[in-house]
């Protein structure tokens, strides 16, 4: 059986993830939709597929059974509520929502309507995270002393990402864009996160993102965590996700190198190159197809979001 998709959003995002589908042997892409004509020819003639110009009407295609949504985070909820009550399997991007409140809903939503939910987190699906995790829970390290997490970007957007949205600070900013990566990746590995004291540096223009903030919180049994990140700086991008323990040291650099240094060893990089050892594609079918898939749902994307709107100041 093939699952049948739509995909709402064709940036950037939506595009990278449409090959997915498209390379895929058990889905077809069998309808595309942007407010953009531009896009959609562009796709159109890319791919082949049917266009919409309106969602609403994508949606009465009664042959799609999973919707990918991929537009900017603050029309992820308006639109996500109509792809459930068209009872439509989800995948959406991150962040789920552009609030905590609009993130709720979207859950209950979910819940009511009993479709399969889902958010695009690439990194839960590579060897590099999984990798990481293992040496992490398996006591490689160790006692798990802090952990560190540092997103240092020499511009604010990156230039692979420029769009009218990502550098405001409505819906921008790389505490949204890419906090809820390691904000997930963290919940993941260490449960929830507690006691969170945040301060963002924000430009005087009230309609522009952070320049920089500096956040401590605590895991469930007092480990501190440290999370900041500064942009417009005289530096290489550079990410760093660190967890200290009292036998050795686990760092994940730029979403795929890791490293691991044990007692006062230099650090070791570990031969790996990222994949993606599991198919989020295929896991979504095994979910729509009425089988348990492994994948990140809006429950989870609910607690990421608690955290990120707590980094940046809002309850
Ligand atoms: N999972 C990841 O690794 C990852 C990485 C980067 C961005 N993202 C997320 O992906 C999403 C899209 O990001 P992007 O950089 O591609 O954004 P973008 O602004 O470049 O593209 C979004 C597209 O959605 C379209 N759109 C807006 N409103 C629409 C509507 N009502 N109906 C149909 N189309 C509409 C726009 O015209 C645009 O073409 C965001 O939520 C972003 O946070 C995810």
């Amino acid at each position: 059986m093939t699952v049948k998709v739509g995909v709402i959003g064709l940036g950037a995002i939506g595009e990278r993830v449409i090959h997915k589908f498209i390379q895929h042997p058990e889905t077809e892409v069998v309808a595309v939709c942007d407010v953009n004509e531009d896009r959609l020819t562009s796709i159109r003639e890319k791919y082949d597929v049917e266009t919409f110009k309106d969602y609403q009407e994508m949606l009465k295609d009664e042959s799609i059974s999973l919707v990918y949504l991929a537009v900017p985070p603050k029309f992820h909820h308006r639109i996500a509520l109509d792809v459930m009550a068209a009872k439509k399997n989800l995948l959406c991007e991150k962040p789920l929502a552009n609030s905590i409140q609009e993130a709720k809903e979207m859950v209950a939503a979910a819940e009511e309507a009993k479709i399969v939910n889902a958010i695009n987190f690439p990194m839960v699906y590579s060897n590099v995270f999984q990798k990481f995790k293992e040496h992490i829970v398996t006591g490689n390290i160790g006692q798990v002393n802090r952990i560190e997490v540092q997103m240092h970007f020499t511009t604010w957007p990156r230039a692979w990402q420029q769009n009218d949205w990502i550098a405001g600070r409505e819906q921008g900013g790389f505490i949204r864009e890419v906090g809820p990566h390691y904000i997930q990746m963290m919940l993941d590995v260490f449960g929830g996160v507690q006691n969170i004291q945040s301060f963002v540096d924000y430009p005087e223009d009230p309609t522009l993102c952070e320049k920089g903030f500096i956040s401590r919180m605590e895991l469930q049994d007092g480990t501190t965590v440290l999370f900041s990140g500064l942009s417009g700086i005289g530096q290489k991008e550079h990410i760093s996700f660190k967890v200290f323990g009292d036998t050795g040291t686990i760092d994940l650099t730029n979403w795929s190198v890791l490293s691991i240094s044990e007692g006062d060893s230099t650090p070791a990089v570990l031969p790996l190159q990222r994949v993606e050892e599991i198919d989020l594609v295929g896991e979504l079918v095994k979910a729509v197809t009425g089988k348990e898939g492994h994948l990140v749902s809006f429950r989870d994307g609910y607690e990421v979001q608690r955290v990120l709107e707590s980094l940046l100041g809002n309850k």
